[in-house]
């Protein structure tokens, strides 16, 4: 599918629950946030369906998400549906890594080529703070059961936010010289709890990069299929170190992405409110061609861009968890 700005969308993000095992700080409030009720949740079958005809239409890559993906129970069915496509060259899901220790090999075995894990601070005492109750040890221990599960690359996701983690930039990019990881660091977005967001807690990517240098120089990394991050080495390390410019330098230009929501709806960019509702459509019996009808619709109403910047206003958008990141 080609969409009217002459982007090739191959990539679905499919959110499959709103709910959490933690509590981030920049994602929820304490009391977590509102939930959707079960019964508006889509059932596996319906998200299979939902993918298989978007492969019909190009689709290629899928990410599970959530909320916490692996806390939704029997997770690993949908993974064998999916990875049972012949059309499907890529299965990830992105994880807050509580629950990978348990689960690392059972995933790999259902067909899951690779995990992303959110993970924002090395130090035992913060992390326990920033997710409110997360313990550190469980998290490192998943991580390597991912790694020895090959569920590789192993990429793992920093929010850097000043004056709260922002001084430990320096430790997570030296992981990248003991472990194959992708270290990527992310700009902190105007989005989630109200409270949590104020411009002056926001890093842009060149001051993230510089306090990464600190530690040694970086050489530029041509990678395939690479997505919104942009890639650095240090010399003879076995790790690389992305750099995701989600406000500053957009990448919207090259966004091959729709998002499915875990109440179904299709959302063509994170930052637009814009919904197209499939799961109404989809209980009420409508035929193959509708649901195709509704993809196409979904790119083609797809925004250019989102204009977003460091001083921006609040975005009072869904909460992440329901919508996938
Ligand atoms: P791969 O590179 O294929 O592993 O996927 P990815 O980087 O898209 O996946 P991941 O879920 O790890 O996304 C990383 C982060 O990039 C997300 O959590 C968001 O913060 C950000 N991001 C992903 N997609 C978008 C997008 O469409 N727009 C913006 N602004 N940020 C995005
Ligand atoms: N800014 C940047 N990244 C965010 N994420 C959640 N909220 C924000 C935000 N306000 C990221 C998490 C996770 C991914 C799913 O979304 O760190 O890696
Ligand atoms: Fe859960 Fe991820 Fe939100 Fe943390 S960022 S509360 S792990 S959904």
């Amino acid at each position: 599918m080609k969409d009217p700005f002459g982007r090739k969308i191959d990539y679905l993000r499919i959110s499959v629950t709103d709910r959490c095992n933690l509590r981030c700080m920049y994602c929820m409030s304490p009391e977590g946030v509102k939930q959707i009720k079960y019964k508006e949740i889509l059932r596996y079958e319906e998200i299979v369906r939902i993918v298989e005809l978007a492969t019909s239409l190009g689709v290629r890559k899928i990410r599970i998400t959530g909320g916490e993906p692996i806390a939704r129970k029997n997770i690993t069915y949908l993974i064998s549906s999916l990875s049972a496509m012949e059309r499907i060259e890529d299965i990830s899901l992105t994880t807050n890594g509580v629950l990978l220790e348990r689960y690392a090999d059972e995933l790999a075995r259902a067909g899951l080529d690779r995990v992303n894990i959110s993970l924002d601070s090395l130090k035992h005492a913060r992390f326990t703070d920033i997710t409110r109750g997360g313990t550190l040890k469980v998290v490192l221990r998943g991580i390597e059961r991912a790694e020895k599960a090959g569920l590789v690359p192993i990429k793992i996701n920093m929010v850097p936010i000043k004056g709260f983690n922002h001084d430990e930039i320096g430790e997570f990019s030296k992981i990248t010289l003991t472990k194959p990881y992708q270290v990527r660091f992310i700009e902190f977005m105007p989005i989630g709890p109200k409270e949590m967001w104020r411009p002056d807690k926001y890093i842009p990517i060149q001051e993230i990069k510089k306090l990464v240098e600190e530690t040694g120089k970086l050489f530029p990394v041509e990678m395939k299929k690479s997505g919104p991050a942009q890639y650095f080495r240090f010399e003879g390390a076995p790790g690389v170190i992305g750099f995701i410019n989600a406000i500053s330098n957009q990448f919207c230009r090259e966004c091959n992405r729709l998002r499915l929501t875990a109440d179904g709806k299709l959302r063509p960019c994170l930052f637009s409110e814009t919904e197209i509702d499939l799961k109404t459509p989809l209980r009420s019996g409508a035929p193959d061609s509708e649901i195709r009808k509704l993809l196409k619709l979904s790119v083609d109403v797809k925004p250019e861009g989102h204009n977003l910047s460091c001083g921006s206003e609040f975005t009072a958008l869904k909460p992440m968890s329901r919508i996938g990141g």
